[in-house]
């Protein structure tokens, strides 16, 4: 109940107003956003490393049913991997893309706009020497995410995307995805879905996060493991141990700001270890999202409005 509400927060402007409009929220937005520019980017990239933490960046916007604004954005992603690449950190941090935020629901060929606009992203990624994984939004998109991501792959085999175990669909399309060369970051899923086309129930969401794990584990292609659930990073490394994987063909993959003694632990541990970072201006739909997955967040955020 409190999940699906603040979801359709996340999507309301009136309530968007409100929050943006609290001198506080700054201050609580700082946990789970690292700044506003791809200098702020580059520089947690940079921290991160120090203990041999990995990083996927996320230029942050979502649902442009603006032109202009699509192609902002992928401007703002080319000149964030011209500065990785730059910089020398191309080894260390890779790009995630909401394929709405450049362009998939303007009304005249969405698609098309979105397509050209991730492949001019991954253009630049190559260039830079790294890789570009496309971010899964609600399950009216799943479609097209995964068609754009066929055509990306003809010319970008290393291009990643991101699978959500609430979907019914979604054991399928890891075998689907399971191939030589393929990259699935597998998550639980964020956005308030239909019984129609989605698990309900928390437990049968992570029995089917099991299923899609053992499909993606026991396949040709590189898992990433995005939870930060214990039991389900314990069960990835047994997984991962059975099939004889290695720890350098499969990797967890956890949020800025959550679990960050965990993410230490386990890239000491010499497990390969990426961090979800997001950075820019247009934070409120991602910051919802986080607050709505755990109401410890969201007592934080309350808590911290109170007593600052
Ligand atoms: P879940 O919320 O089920 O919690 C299970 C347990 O994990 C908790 O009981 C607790 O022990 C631990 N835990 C969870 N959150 C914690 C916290 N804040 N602090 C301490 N412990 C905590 N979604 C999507 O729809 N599309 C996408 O493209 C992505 N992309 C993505 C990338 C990456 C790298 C990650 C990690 C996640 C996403 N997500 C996503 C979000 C994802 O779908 C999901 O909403 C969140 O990860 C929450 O689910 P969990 O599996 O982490 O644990």
């Amino acid at each position: 109940m409190l999940r699906s509400s603040m979801l359709a927060a996340a999507r309301s402007r009136g309530v968007r107003r409100l929050v943006e409009a609290n001198p506080l929220t700054g201050k609580v937005v700082e946990r789970f956003v690292v700044g506003t520019g791809a200098e702020d980017a580059v520089r947690a990239v940079r921290r991160l490393g120090a203990d041999d933490r990995l990083v996927t960046l996320d230029h942050l916007g979502e649902d442009t049913s603006d032109t202009e604004q699509a192609a902002t954005t992928v401007r703002a992603y080319r000149h964030l991997l011209r500065l990785l690449g730059e910089e020398g950190l191309a080894d260390r941090a890779e790009v995630s893309v909401k394929l709405s935020a450049v362009g998939q629901f303007l009304p005249a060929d969405g698609e098309k706009v979105a397509l050209d606009g991730a492949r001019r992203i991954c253009e630049a990624a190559a260039a830079a020497g790294t890789t570009v994984t496309l971010d899964m939004e609600d399950h009216t998109t799943t479609d097209s995410t995964l068609g754009i991501l066929r055509d990306l792959r003809v010319d970008f085999p290393w291009v990643g995307a991101v699978l959500q175990a609430y979907l019914h669909r979604t054991e399928q399309d890891c075998r689907d995805l399971a191939g030589e060369g393929s990259r699935v970051r597998l998550c639980k899923g964020a956005y308030a879905e239909p019984a129609s086309v989605a698990f309900q129930r928390k437990e049968d969401v992570d029995r089917s996060y099991v299923r899609c794990l053992k499909v993606l584990m026991d396949g040709a292609g590189y898992p990433m493991v995005a939870t930060h659930d214990p039991r389900m990073v314990a069960l990835a490394a047994e997984l991962a141990a059975r099939a004889g994987r290695r720890p350098d063909d499969h990797e967890y993959q956890m949020l800025y700001g959550i679990r960050d003694a965990e993410q230490r632990r386990l890239a000491a541990e010499g497990s390969r270890m990426r961090v979800y970072v997001a950075y820019g201006e247009e934070w409120y739909g991602y910051f919802m999202r986080r607050l709505a997955e755990r109401p410890a967040n969201l007592g934080f955020f309350l808590r911290s409005l109170v007593s600052s």
